[in-house]
């Protein structure tokens, strides 16, 4: 039958036009149709459902492109690097002084005079090959780019023992966590005695005759324990307060900081992380800058002064407004703010609040808003034994993204021999620790969107901009970037990281339906990715 015999011809032309315009226009590419909106749907629902896509086969080399230490101390840097082993590894301008083990990556040696020496790496395997490029900084500053690693602390609090930390190392590196760029294996409170304590085995005399710390039971042999990290190619670290006791009650540096830094140094540790507590009750009412700045500066020092690099994170909560002068007193991370504990809904806030103090990011010197716990965590009351997270998957991107976007420390705290796929998947994407990682070092920059939604965008080193498109809501909904937001013109290759995938150029916006309490993340480069 003719359709035209039927319906007029007009109705028939107005018909596919309305058609057309509702239905087609929106999920065409933006650029070829002239128009601006893309509306974006890449995000279901669905529980633990995981976005990055596996590792390939061929090698990539991930870590940061550039990396400070000082001249003369033990070197040691494992290049991270996905894809199927064995891979070959070699490295072009490495400086006298340093040396590859090629089977595993691992470059170790005495670090060279002051300067700058910029070697390729290169990894081959039967699959194929990449190569990177890393600028190695010999001067005074360390951790150029956040430190990334694993914390004991919610995952294992006063249960820790020298097994459940070595299991720790082993997990980084079988789960590909160490692959992706994860270093450090750090030992928070309860490695030393304590005058009293739950666990009867953990108290015992604070020091020997000669004043030296001494451990609990449970870590018997220090000096094997990080030499075993260290075999790895992994790195160290420790924890104490510039009070008498730590948090929990055990012992800590007070009248004894050199002391106890030298052992720290002289125990083969890479990081310190150093918690005021006690301390509350040594500078009593002086709220002074000073006094607030005494014992950190006093161990920023005496840490400087070693033949080590030994990072250091400074641990009082945010007092004194601590991220005007934590990079000043030898820091090169601080706590801005107390305990992100339980309250896990909490994780927007807290990174938005850090954002007030995104002038302060900068190599060398981070703020540290706390902790990425998810997986398997230590149970909220009571400092219990781990269990899953009870924490919206889409939130968990959310985390993520958000302390990639602020530049934080990347610190898992959870159970590392329960590392499930969807906890790996957060926490290794390649691409999105590359935002955290990214040598700028900026801090992100937040544009309050509707009531639940807001914007967080990052500048990066090539010029492109990392923006995360967030929605605290309970529902979904629709956020956008415009370019006047990010303050570049014409047409911008889009690329979706959680997903790794380019999704086509855009003109003036982009606009994407953001899960309930979740997050799409995107790189906006000039160029076509
Ligand atoms: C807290 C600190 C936590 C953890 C704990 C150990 O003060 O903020 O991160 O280190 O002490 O007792």
């Amino acid at each position: 039958m003719d359709m035209k015999s039927v319906f007029p011809e007009k109705i028939i032309r107005y018909c596919s036009l309305l058609f057309i315009s509702l239905f087609l226009v929106p999920f065409a590419d933006a650029s070829q149709t002239g128009g601006e909106i893309k509306v974006w749907m890449p995000i279901s629902l669905n529980d633990r459902e995981v976005y990055t896509p596996a590792p390939k086969p061929q090698p990539r080399i991930n870590g940061p492109l550039v990396y400070g230490c000082r001249q003369r101390n033990p070197f040691l840097y494992r290049i991270p690097c996905q894809g199927e082993r064995p891979i070959q590894f070699s490295v072009k301008n490495l400086p006298a002084g340093l040396n590859l083990d090629s089977s595993t990556g691992i470059i170790t040696g005495n670090t060279p005079p002051k300067g700058e020496y910029n070697l390729t790496i290169k990894a081959v395997n039967s699959k194929g090959k990449d190569q990177r490029k890393l600028k190695i900084v010999s001067g005074e500053k360390l951790a150029l780019t956040p430190p990334m690693g694993w914390n004991h602390w919610y995952a294992h609090y006063d249960r820790i023992t020298d097994k459940m930390v070595r299991e720790a190392a082993d997990f980084m590196i079988s789960s590909g966590m160490a692959d992706a760029g994860y270093q450090y294996i750090n030992i928070d409170d309860c490695w030393a005695n304590a005058p009293k304590a739950s666990d009867s085995l953990r108290v015992g005399p604070l020091r020997d005759d000669k004043g030296n710390i001494n451990t609990n039971i449970y870590f018997p042999d220090m000096l094997g324990l990080t030499n075993y990290i260290h075999s790895k190619g992994l790195k160290a670290g420790i924890y104490s307060s510039p009070g008498p006791l730590t948090c929990a009650g055990f012992t800590g540096a007070y009248q004894h900081e050199e002391q106890d830094a030298r052992q720290f140094a002289s125990w083969g540790f890479d990081f310190l992380k150093y918690d005021w507590c006690s301390y509350f009750g040594i500078h009593k009412d002086d709220n002074s800058l000073e006094a607030y700045q005494k014992p950190m500066r006093q161990m920023g020092s005496i840490l400087k002064s070693l033949d080590r690099d030994i990072v250091f994170n400074l641990c009082q909560y945010g007092r004194a407004d601590v991220w005007k002068w934590g990079g000043e007193v030898g820091g090169n991370s601080w706590r801005t703010g107390d305990d992100l504990g339980f309250e896990l809904d909490r994780v927007f806030d807290v990174a938005i609040r850090n954002t007030k103090y995104r002038q302060y990011s900068k190599p060398g010197e981070w703020n540290d808003p706390d902790y990425i716990q998810i997986g398997w965590i230590g149970n909220a009351h009571g400092m219990g034994a781990p269990e899953l997270t009870k924490m919206l998957p889409s939130m968990q991107y959310a985390y993520m993204s958000l302390w990639s976007l602020i530049a934080s420390p990347l610190i898992y705290s959870g159970d590392m021999s329960k590392l499930d796929a969807f906890t790996i998947n957060v926490l290794c994407n390649s691409e999105v620790i590359e935002v955290n990682q990214d040598i700028l070092g900026e801090c992100g920059l937040v544009i309050q969107k509707a009531d639940s939604s807001f914007i967080m965008i990052k500048n990066l080193a090539d010029g492109s901009k990392a923006v995360g498109l967030f929605n605290r809501g309970k529902n979904i909904a629709e956020v956008e970037v415009d370019w006047t937001e990010l303050k570049i013109s014409g047409k911008h290759a889009v690329r979706d990281l959680w997903h790794q995938k380019n999704l086509g150029a855009y003109k003036q916006k982009f606009r994407a339906q953001v899960p309930a309490q979740g997050v799409v993340m995107v790189k906006i480069s000039r160029k076509q990715n």
